[in-house]
């Protein structure tokens, strides 16, 4: 007996100590620097070249994928010369092994290669675009997509992701505000760390984990009149309030890189900024990866207008903090020259720059083996659509979706329809439905709304089709079709919306309305007087207030990616009830762009009076709220009850609403809190999400909900640009969306 309590207790010990050396041997930039590391980057950066330092400093795409202005012919002699430490736009095992073995058998020092790509919304399983994700307000869900897409994308010869994109956006207009998290700082900061974790998982040396890349540093949301690269001129207290912390946030959970943005803040390009790249990002924040420009935006600074040279731009980008030029050649080209002219410190930032980006290659184990993410075998495996991955990527598509309108409860859909029609350009669509940046996606692979629907409906259920129109026709031809097919049916399921291309990168529209005839289409099918449901397929919100009025049932799925069809005939059968929230507020018009719920009062607030802030010809509020979403249920909220009406600085305050499925079904509901400060130094936005909590009710039960606020939550940009909280009086508000809310008072005293 008593030797087995040994060999028990030597098997505990060993376990602890293994665990306990896996965490201590953990490599992610959290951790504080690895000394053994730091002495290997030492003794390489010593017997490095010039040269061979720009070379690391380097990023060429392949010719796999072009994702820019321009692309690099001979970037392979590039790689064998040495003068390349990164390549992107390249993927696959045997591909990737290629490159590897250029840099690491035909260089001087053999030091591998960093070999990245815009893994999004996934890699082969395409999950919903970042705002559709973002619309399940479901953190655990959101990693674990960013978890799957590393997964598939390491086994495909990969380390480094340009993802997440975390700029704050407020304008729909800008076709980018399809990759981001939306408008809220918040919650654009807690998906930001959630994906970043989902990315890196903590530990940088396991194989199935990517490098992130915060992006597009900073403020790349904010171009006036939402066109694309446009410039951006904001206060700091707007930049640190609204568009820095989530890049923060990513920073604190240890992304390895960031990316500058193309535009410029306040006149100095991003690419150039010392103060964003250097003094907030790596002195301020103590930032320890690598800063890599976005596609050629070094060379875009003589457009810009600060130089007069590609060479002077070279110069301004190192000595702001870049580390990596992506695509430009600049370093390439001139930086050498730059240094031997001397007499700037250029020597010592390229030294840091190459000192951030080895020590991204050790701690993803490169040095130790350049091949280790090449492997054919896993490859196999893991890219070809795994099961598990398409299971997920249906439940996170499922939890994207927002129910806006459900009048009549005409949904779920009774499944014994004797005839449904599916009409619309977006209805037998694959190819939008995997939407903008879709890496390696296959959109073949993707089950469109009407696959979906044959697959769910009942045997009996005849299910017609018609187009009705192209998503961007500009006649009418196909209409009728599709009204004498709706004219046969019982109900109408009616998929329209943008195509892929008309949102991410360089899409910005001017009119965010349904492009083409769909409008027409919608109304002529309306007029049939079968009852309608819309399914939205877009990238952006869209101004559609007919289809609000008129319409009795209004789904927005985004482009939900690979399992799209599924999930959304999930909802319209009631599969799974509808638990989305818009992570954007919907604007009536385009007149009332840019509108944001965490908007200011001004002194004269929107009222009857004729001399108060208003329009004449459209109401202040928008089509739809940030946060709205509804359900197949209902649910109500009590009063909010304090622990306390008054808290010091170091109290804690509890604020707790009791949440009751009032409704026939089961559901989910985000319940979220905000807070407002009635009088700072500076005026303070009207509501700010400072909570939330997505919680699962059955119906007729009841729930506690709790928030928990310290005077740390409170904290802003006084009027001397101090990050501090003041005493006053604040109002907090519990409730569905960012309008329909419960609200109690507290006072918060020094
Ligand atoms: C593009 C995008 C950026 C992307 C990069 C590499 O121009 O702005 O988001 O990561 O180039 O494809």
């Amino acid at each position: 007996m008593k030797q087995l309590y040994h060999i028990a207790f030597s098997i505990a010990v060993s376990a602890v100590l293994l665990l306990f050396y896996a965490c201590s041997h953990k490599r992610d930039l959290k951790q504080t620097k690895s000394g053994e590391i730091e002495r290997k980057i030492d003794s390489l950066l010593s017997i490095m070249t010039l040269e061979e330092k720009i070379g690391q400093m380097t990023l060429f795409t392949s010719d796999f994928n072009v994702t820019g202005p321009t692309i690099r012919e001979n970037y392979k002699a590039d790689i064998k010369a040495g003068k390349v430490g990164a390549v992107f736009n390249a993927f696959g095992a045997a591909y990737t092994r290629e490159l590897q073995k250029m840099a690491v058998e035909n260089t001087r020092l053999g030091i591998p290669l960093l070999l990245g790509y815009d893994v999004i919304h996934g890699f082969r399983t395409i999950f919903p675009i970042p705002l559709g994700e973002a619309a399940s307000w479901d953190l655990a869900s959101i990693e674990n997509s960013a978890r799957i897409a590393a997964v598939e994308a390491t086994a495909d010869g990969l380390h480094w992701t340009f993802a997440p994109m975390v700029d704050i956006a407020r304008d729909p207009r800008w076709g980018r505000i399809a990759e981001g998290a939306g408008e809220d700082t918040y919650l654009g900061s807690v998906i930001a760390k959630a994906k970043v974790k989902g990315f890196q998982n903590g530990d940088l040396y396991k194989t199935n984990t990517l490098v992130a890349c915060a992006k597009h540093f900073v403020a790349y949301g904010a171009a006036l009149a939402g066109r694309d690269y446009n410039i951006v001129d904001m206060s700091e207290r707007t930049l640190r309030e609204i568009y820095l912390p989530p890049f923060k946030a990513a920073v604190e959970e240890g992304v390895g890189t960031i990316m500058t943005s193309f535009n410029e803040i306040n006149g100095v390009p991003a690419t150039g900024n010392r103060m964003i790249l250097t003094d907030i990002l790596k002195i301020e924040w103590g930032f320890d990866g690598f800063v890599v420009t976005d596609y050629t935006s070094i060379n875009e600074m003589v457009p810009h207008g600060v130089v007069m040279d590609e060479k002077e731009a070279g110069k301004l980008a190192v000595n702001a903090g870049v580390d990596m030029d992506m695509q430009g050649a600049v370093f390439y080209n001139y930086l050498a020259e730059s240094v031997e002219q001397g007499g700037d410190g250029t020597m010592s930032r390229i030294d840091d720059a190459v000192r951030r980006i080895l020590r991204i290659k050790y701690l993803l184990g490169l040095f130790e083996d350049a091949y280790r993410y090449c492997d054919e075998q896993k490859e196999k495996e893991l890219v070809l659509l795994h099961p598990d991955h398409i299971a997920f990527a249906r439940v996170m598509a499922r939890r994207s979706i927002v129910l806006l309108k459900n009048k009549g409860d005409l949904l779920p859909l009774d499944q014994n329809i004797t005839t449904l029609a599916v009409v619309g350009p977006l209805a037998d669509n694959k190819k939008e439905m995997i939407g903008p940046w879709s890496a390696a996606g296959d959109y073949t692979r993707c089950v469109s709304l009407l696959e979906g629907i044959k697959k769910q409906a009942h045997p009996n259920t005849r299910i017609l089709f018609a187009k009705g129109c192209n998503i961007d026709d500009t006649h009418t031809y196909l209409i009728r079709e599709a009204v004498a097919v709706a004219r046969k049916a019982d109900v109408v399921i009616l998929a329209v919306g943008e195509a892929a291309w008309m949102s991410g990168e360089a899409a910005s529209r001017s009119m965010i309305g349904l492009p083409g005839v769909q409008q027409e289409l919608v109304k002529r099918i309306y007029e049939t007087g079968k009852p309608v449901i819309v399914v939205l397929m877009n990238g952006r919100p869209l101004a559609i207030p007919w289809i609000a009025e008129h319409i009795p049932a209004i789904l927005e799925t985004w482009f939900l990616g690979t399992t799209g069809g599924d999930a959304i005939s999930d909802v319209i059968f009631g599969k799974y009830n509808p638990s989305g929230k818009l992570p954007v507020t919907f604007p009536r018009n385009e007149g009332q762009i840019p509108i944001f719920y965490n908007a200011k009062n001004t002194g004269r607030p929107i009222s009857d009076n004729k001399y108060t802030s208003k329009y004449l010809d459209v109401p202040n509020t928008p089509l739809y709220p940030f946060g709205y979403g509804l359900s197949y249920t209902t649910f109500e909220y009590s009063n909010i009850i304090l622990n306390k009406n008054e808290i010091s600085y170091k109290d804690t305050l509890k604020a707790m609403v009791e949440v009751t499925n009032t409704g026939p079904e089961k559901g989910e509901e985000v319940v979220q809190m905000y807070i407002r400060d009635l009088a700072g130094s500076v005026t303070r936005p009207l509501k700010e999400l400072k909570g939330f909590q997505k919680i699962k009710l059955e119906p007729g039960v009841t729930t506690r909900v709790t928030f928990t606020i310290t005077s740390g939550d409170l904290k802003y940009y006084d009027i001397n640009m101090e990050y501090k909280v003041e005493p006053g009086d604040f109002v907090l508000f519990i409730g569905t969306n960012s309008i329909e809310t419960r609200e109690a008072y507290f006072t918060l005293i020094e």
